[in-house]
Protein backbone atom coordinates (compact mmCIF):
# COMPACT_ATOMS: atom_id res chain seq x y z
CA UNK A 1 0.00 0.00 0.00
CA UNK A 2 1.42 3.60 -0.96
CA UNK A 3 2.46 6.03 2.08
CA UNK A 4 -0.27 7.91 3.25
CA UNK A 5 -0.59 11.48 2.17
CA UNK A 6 -0.45 12.90 6.02
CA UNK A 7 0.66 11.11 8.84
CA UNK A 8 -0.47 11.51 12.83
CA UNK A 9 1.67 13.97 13.60
CA UNK A 10 1.41 16.17 10.27
CA UNK A 11 -1.92 15.85 10.65
CA UNK A 12 -2.14 17.27 14.14
CA UNK A 13 0.14 20.44 13.23
CA UNK A 14 -2.18 21.34 10.59
CA UNK A 15 -5.49 21.18 12.86
CA UNK A 16 -2.97 23.24 15.75
CA UNK A 17 -2.24 25.86 12.87
CA UNK A 18 -6.13 26.03 11.55
CA UNK A 19 -7.06 26.34 14.92
CA UNK A 20 -4.39 29.31 15.58
CA UNK A 21 -6.21 30.87 12.24
CA UNK A 22 -9.71 30.17 13.36
CA UNK A 23 -8.77 31.83 16.68
CA UNK A 24 -7.64 35.28 15.31
CA UNK A 25 -9.99 35.32 12.23
CA UNK A 26 -6.91 35.79 10.29
CA UNK A 27 -5.31 33.39 7.41
CA UNK A 28 -1.81 35.24 7.34
CA UNK A 29 1.05 32.05 7.82
CA UNK A 30 -1.46 29.28 6.05
CA UNK A 31 -1.73 28.57 2.11
CA UNK A 32 -5.47 28.76 1.80
CA UNK A 33 -6.39 27.07 -1.70
CA UNK A 34 -9.48 27.75 -1.52
CA UNK A 35 -13.13 28.67 0.55
CA UNK A 36 -15.89 26.29 -0.25
CA UNK A 37 -19.33 27.16 0.54
CA UNK A 38 -18.56 24.67 3.63
CA UNK A 39 -15.20 23.40 3.21
CA UNK A 40 -11.76 25.62 4.24
CA UNK A 41 -8.88 24.25 1.33
CA UNK A 42 -5.15 24.81 3.02
CA UNK A 43 -2.12 23.71 1.54
CA UNK A 44 0.23 21.75 3.96
CA UNK A 45 3.03 22.02 4.78
CA UNK A 46 2.71 25.95 4.72
CA UNK A 47 5.27 27.66 2.21
CA UNK A 48 5.87 24.39 -0.09
CA UNK A 49 2.55 22.38 0.02
CA UNK A 50 2.52 18.80 -0.61
CA UNK A 51 -0.89 18.05 0.01
CA UNK A 52 -4.32 20.06 -0.52
CA UNK A 53 -6.29 19.64 2.53
CA UNK A 54 -9.97 20.29 2.66
CA UNK A 55 -11.63 20.64 6.47
CA UNK A 56 -15.23 20.02 6.86
CA UNK A 57 -17.21 21.93 10.09
CA UNK A 58 -15.87 19.87 13.29
CA UNK A 59 -17.73 16.44 14.22
CA UNK A 60 -19.62 15.92 17.44
CA UNK A 61 -17.29 12.93 17.92
CA UNK A 62 -15.54 9.89 16.28
CA UNK A 63 -18.17 7.73 14.87
CA UNK A 64 -20.10 11.08 13.21
CA UNK A 65 -16.46 11.49 11.76
CA UNK A 66 -15.55 8.16 11.20
CA UNK A 67 -19.40 8.07 8.56
CA UNK A 68 -18.71 10.56 7.36
CA UNK A 69 -15.60 9.32 5.71
CA UNK A 70 -17.15 6.04 4.70
CA UNK A 71 -19.58 8.18 2.33
CA UNK A 72 -17.10 9.90 1.06
CA UNK A 73 -15.11 6.65 0.08
CA UNK A 74 -18.42 5.49 -1.59
CA UNK A 75 -18.61 8.37 -3.29
CA UNK A 76 -14.97 8.10 -4.73
CA UNK A 77 -16.53 4.74 -5.87
CA UNK A 78 -19.38 5.36 -7.13
CA UNK A 79 -17.29 8.17 -9.38
CA UNK A 80 -15.06 5.44 -10.80
CA UNK A 81 -17.67 2.89 -11.45
CA UNK A 82 -19.17 5.80 -13.40
CA UNK A 83 -16.20 6.57 -15.05
CA UNK A 84 -15.02 9.97 -14.01
CA UNK A 85 -11.19 9.14 -12.83
CA UNK A 86 -10.83 10.77 -8.82
CA UNK A 87 -8.03 12.65 -7.46
CA UNK A 88 -6.50 10.19 -5.13
CA UNK A 89 -8.61 11.40 -1.82
CA UNK A 90 -7.80 10.18 1.76
CA UNK A 91 -10.49 10.75 4.69
CA UNK A 92 -8.29 11.47 8.37
CA UNK A 93 -9.57 12.75 11.28
CA UNK A 94 -8.12 14.95 14.27
CA UNK A 95 -9.34 16.46 17.96
CA UNK A 96 -10.15 20.09 17.35
CA UNK A 97 -8.86 22.13 20.69
CA UNK A 98 -12.87 22.24 21.47
CA UNK A 99 -13.32 18.52 21.98
CA UNK A 100 -14.91 17.93 18.40
CA UNK A 101 -13.47 16.07 15.57
CA UNK A 102 -11.66 17.64 12.47
CA UNK A 103 -12.15 15.80 9.71
CA UNK A 104 -10.29 16.61 6.42
CA UNK A 105 -9.98 15.06 3.28
CA UNK A 106 -6.48 15.30 1.81
CA UNK A 107 -5.01 14.95 -1.62
CA UNK A 108 -1.95 15.86 -3.86
CA UNK A 109 -2.04 19.26 -4.30
CA UNK A 110 -2.26 19.62 -8.23
CA UNK A 111 -0.21 22.36 -10.25
CA UNK A 112 -1.96 25.32 -10.92
CA UNK A 113 -2.05 24.91 -14.79
CA UNK A 114 -4.04 21.18 -14.26
CA UNK A 115 -6.90 23.14 -12.50
CA UNK A 116 -9.87 23.28 -15.01
CA UNK A 117 -10.59 27.29 -13.74
CA UNK A 118 -7.15 28.33 -15.19
CA UNK A 119 -7.68 25.99 -18.12
CA UNK A 120 -10.84 27.86 -19.32
CA UNK A 121 -8.86 31.11 -19.26
CA UNK A 122 -5.30 30.10 -19.67
CA UNK A 123 -5.11 27.15 -21.93
CA UNK A 124 -5.29 27.74 -26.06
CA UNK A 125 -8.98 27.77 -27.78
CA UNK A 126 -9.72 24.16 -28.39
CA UNK A 127 -8.09 22.97 -24.76
CA UNK A 128 -10.09 25.71 -22.99
CA UNK A 129 -13.43 24.99 -24.78
CA UNK A 130 -12.48 21.08 -24.67
CA UNK A 131 -12.77 21.02 -20.71
CA UNK A 132 -16.93 21.89 -20.47
CA UNK A 133 -17.58 19.45 -23.47
CA UNK A 134 -15.57 16.88 -22.00
CA UNK A 135 -17.35 17.48 -18.17
CA UNK A 136 -21.10 17.66 -20.20
CA UNK A 137 -20.09 14.13 -21.65
CA UNK A 138 -19.40 12.88 -18.23
CA UNK A 139 -22.45 14.53 -16.73
CA UNK A 140 -24.92 13.23 -19.69
CA UNK A 141 -23.28 9.47 -18.61
CA UNK A 142 -23.20 9.44 -15.20
CA UNK A 143 -25.72 12.03 -13.17
CA UNK A 144 -28.92 10.65 -11.85
CA UNK A 145 -31.40 9.93 -9.19
CA UNK A 146 -29.11 7.84 -7.36
CA UNK A 147 -25.47 9.59 -7.95
CA UNK A 148 -25.37 13.60 -8.08
CA UNK A 149 -22.42 15.80 -9.16
CA UNK A 150 -21.30 19.53 -8.95
CA UNK A 151 -19.99 20.10 -12.33
CA UNK A 152 -18.12 23.21 -12.27
CA UNK A 153 -15.27 23.70 -14.02
CA UNK A 154 -13.37 24.78 -10.69
CA UNK A 155 -13.95 21.11 -9.66
CA UNK A 156 -12.24 19.56 -12.40
CA UNK A 157 -8.63 19.14 -13.52
CA UNK A 158 -6.61 17.75 -16.17
CA UNK A 159 -4.26 15.27 -15.16
CA UNK A 160 -1.47 13.68 -17.94
CA UNK A 161 -3.77 15.02 -20.76
CA UNK A 162 -6.46 13.07 -18.40
CA UNK A 163 -9.92 14.66 -16.70
CA UNK A 164 -9.90 14.20 -13.16
CA UNK A 165 -12.44 15.28 -10.37
CA UNK A 166 -11.82 16.25 -7.16
CA UNK A 167 -14.43 18.36 -5.03
CA UNK A 168 -15.45 15.07 -3.16
CA UNK A 169 -16.24 16.40 0.28
CA UNK A 170 -19.72 16.70 -0.54
CA UNK A 171 -20.62 13.26 -1.90
CA UNK A 172 -23.85 13.73 -3.22
CA UNK A 173 -25.55 10.22 -2.90
CA UNK A 174 -29.01 8.94 -2.43
CA UNK A 175 -30.67 5.99 -1.17
CA UNK A 176 -32.89 3.57 -2.87
CA UNK A 177 -36.20 5.51 -1.65
CA UNK A 178 -34.16 8.49 -3.25
CA UNK A 179 -33.34 10.73 0.16
CA UNK A 180 -30.23 12.31 0.05
CA UNK A 181 -27.45 10.38 2.23
CA UNK A 182 -26.16 13.61 2.98
CA UNK A 183 -26.02 15.16 6.37
CA UNK A 184 -27.94 18.25 5.08
CA UNK A 185 -26.70 19.50 9.09
CA UNK A 186 -23.34 20.14 7.19
CA UNK A 187 -24.73 22.53 4.68
CA UNK A 188 -26.49 24.93 6.69
CA UNK A 189 -23.45 24.69 9.09
CA UNK A 190 -21.97 27.96 8.33
CA UNK A 191 -25.41 29.97 8.45
CA UNK A 192 -26.64 32.24 11.46
CA UNK A 193 -28.10 29.65 14.24
CA UNK A 194 -31.96 30.84 13.44
CA UNK A 195 -31.96 30.43 10.06
CA UNK A 196 -30.70 26.56 10.43
CA UNK A 197 -33.91 24.67 10.40
CA UNK A 198 -35.52 26.57 7.85
CA UNK A 199 -32.84 26.26 4.88
CA UNK A 200 -32.09 22.29 6.37
CA UNK A 201 -35.93 21.64 5.98
CA UNK A 202 -36.87 23.83 2.81
CA UNK A 203 -33.23 25.36 1.16
CA UNK A 204 -31.23 22.71 1.25
CA UNK A 205 -33.11 19.26 -0.06
CA UNK A 206 -34.25 21.39 -3.35
CA UNK A 207 -30.34 22.43 -3.88
CA UNK A 208 -29.13 18.97 -3.56
CA UNK A 209 -31.85 17.64 -5.68
CA UNK A 210 -30.87 19.49 -8.67
CA UNK A 211 -27.56 18.16 -8.68
CA UNK A 212 -29.23 14.37 -9.03
CA UNK A 213 -31.02 16.53 -12.67
CA UNK A 214 -28.16 16.46 -15.86
CA UNK A 215 -29.66 19.38 -17.24
CA UNK A 216 -29.68 21.17 -13.81
CA UNK A 217 -25.73 20.44 -13.78
CA UNK A 218 -25.48 21.59 -16.50
CA UNK A 219 -27.10 24.87 -16.50
CA UNK A 220 -25.15 25.55 -13.16
CA UNK A 221 -21.68 24.73 -14.85
CA UNK A 222 -22.45 26.11 -17.83
CA UNK A 223 -23.59 29.75 -15.96
CA UNK A 224 -20.42 29.81 -13.78
CA UNK A 225 -18.27 30.05 -16.89
CA UNK A 226 -19.41 33.32 -16.65
CA UNK A 227 -18.09 33.91 -12.65
CA UNK A 228 -15.03 31.95 -13.99
CA UNK A 229 -14.32 35.01 -16.56
CA UNK A 230 -14.96 32.16 -19.19
CA UNK A 231 -17.90 34.01 -20.97
CA UNK A 232 -16.80 33.27 -24.44
CA UNK A 233 -17.25 29.50 -23.91
CA UNK A 234 -20.94 29.44 -23.05
CA UNK A 235 -22.21 29.26 -26.35
CA UNK A 236 -20.25 26.32 -27.20
CA UNK A 237 -21.25 24.63 -24.09
CA UNK A 238 -24.89 25.09 -24.50
CA UNK A 239 -24.10 23.43 -28.04
CA UNK A 240 -22.78 20.23 -26.84
CA UNK A 241 -25.33 20.21 -23.42
CA UNK A 242 -27.96 20.22 -26.12
CA UNK A 243 -26.91 17.26 -27.88
CA UNK A 244 -28.87 16.06 -24.94
CA UNK A 245 -30.81 18.47 -22.65
CA UNK A 246 -34.45 18.68 -23.16
CA UNK A 247 -35.99 21.07 -23.45
CA UNK A 248 -32.69 22.55 -24.86
CA UNK A 249 -30.75 25.36 -22.75
CA UNK A 250 -30.73 28.85 -24.21
CA UNK A 251 -28.56 31.72 -24.03
CA UNK A 252 -31.27 33.49 -21.72
CA UNK A 253 -31.64 30.75 -19.29
CA UNK A 254 -28.17 30.82 -18.30
CA UNK A 255 -27.96 35.09 -17.78
CA UNK A 256 -31.07 34.41 -15.59
CA UNK A 257 -29.56 31.91 -13.72
CA UNK A 258 -26.27 33.77 -13.63
CA UNK A 259 -28.07 36.78 -11.91
CA UNK A 260 -30.07 34.87 -9.73
CA UNK A 261 -26.89 32.74 -8.86
CA UNK A 262 -25.05 35.30 -7.75
CA UNK A 263 -27.67 37.08 -5.92
CA UNK A 264 -27.82 33.84 -3.63
CA UNK A 265 -24.27 33.12 -3.67
CA UNK A 266 -23.57 36.85 -2.06
CA UNK A 267 -26.91 36.64 0.61
CA UNK A 268 -25.37 33.24 1.65
CA UNK A 269 -21.84 35.05 1.75
CA UNK A 270 -23.54 38.13 4.41
CA UNK A 271 -24.90 35.33 6.27
CA UNK A 272 -22.28 33.59 6.93
CA UNK A 273 -20.33 36.48 7.92
CA UNK A 274 -23.23 37.78 10.37
CA UNK A 275 -22.50 34.40 11.84
CA UNK A 276 -19.04 34.80 12.38
CA UNK A 277 -19.60 38.37 14.07
CA UNK A 278 -22.36 37.17 16.17
CA UNK A 279 -20.37 33.98 17.18
CA UNK A 280 -17.11 35.95 17.79
CA UNK A 281 -18.19 39.35 19.65
CA UNK A 282 -21.66 38.09 21.07
CA UNK A 283 -20.89 34.66 21.72
CA UNK A 284 -17.14 35.31 22.35
CA UNK A 285 -16.37 31.98 20.89
CA UNK A 286 -14.32 31.35 18.14
CA UNK A 287 -16.01 30.97 14.49
CA UNK A 288 -15.49 27.30 13.42
CA UNK A 289 -15.16 28.96 9.90
CA UNK A 290 -13.21 31.34 7.80
CA UNK A 291 -15.06 33.96 5.62
CA UNK A 292 -13.37 35.05 2.22
CA UNK A 293 -12.32 38.52 1.57
CA UNK A 294 -14.72 40.63 -1.35
CA UNK A 295 -15.65 38.12 -4.41
CA UNK A 296 -16.02 40.02 -7.58
CA UNK A 297 -19.54 37.84 -9.65
N1 LIG B 1 -5.92 18.84 -4.90
C1 LIG B 1 -5.91 20.17 -5.08
N2 LIG B 1 -4.80 20.80 -5.52
C2 LIG B 1 -4.75 22.15 -5.70
N3 LIG B 1 -5.81 22.97 -5.45
C3 LIG B 1 -6.94 22.41 -5.01
C4 LIG B 1 -7.06 21.00 -4.80
N4 LIG B 1 -8.30 20.74 -4.36
C5 LIG B 1 -8.93 21.92 -4.29
N5 LIG B 1 -8.13 22.94 -4.68
C6 LIG B 1 -8.49 24.38 -4.74
O1 LIG B 1 -9.49 24.65 -3.78
C7 LIG B 1 -10.74 25.00 -4.41
C8 LIG B 1 -11.91 24.39 -3.64
O2 LIG B 1 -11.76 22.99 -3.58
P1 LIG B 1 -12.98 21.97 -3.74
O3 LIG B 1 -13.68 22.24 -5.02
O4 LIG B 1 -12.49 20.60 -3.52
O5 LIG B 1 -13.90 22.29 -2.52
P2 LIG B 1 -15.10 23.35 -2.37
O6 LIG B 1 -15.59 23.78 -3.70
O7 LIG B 1 -14.57 24.30 -1.42
O8 LIG B 1 -16.13 22.45 -1.73
P3 LIG B 1 -17.61 22.78 -1.33
O9 LIG B 1 -18.05 24.05 -2.03
O10 LIG B 1 -18.28 21.55 -1.80
O11 LIG B 1 -17.52 22.95 0.15
C9 LIG B 1 -10.60 24.46 -5.82
O12 LIG B 1 -11.43 25.12 -6.73
C10 LIG B 1 -9.12 24.65 -6.10
O13 LIG B 1 -8.85 25.99 -6.44
MG1 LIG C 1 -15.54 23.10 -5.52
Amino acid sequence: MAEPLLDAEEIAALESRVGQSLATGSTEGLDVLGYGEITLVVGWPTGSPRVAAKRLPPFADDSAAQRYGALVGEYIEALADRGIEPVRSEWVTTPTDDGEIAGYVVQPVLPGECLGMNIVTGGGPSVAAGLPAAVLERVASSVDPRFGLDAQVSNWAMVDGSLRYFDVTTPMLCDAAGRTRLDLGLLTAPLPAALRPVARRWIAPGIVASYHRPRDVAVDLIGNLLKERAGHLIDGAIDEANRWAMPPITRGEIDRWYRSNARLWELMLRLRRAEWWWQRHVRRRNPAFLLPGPISR
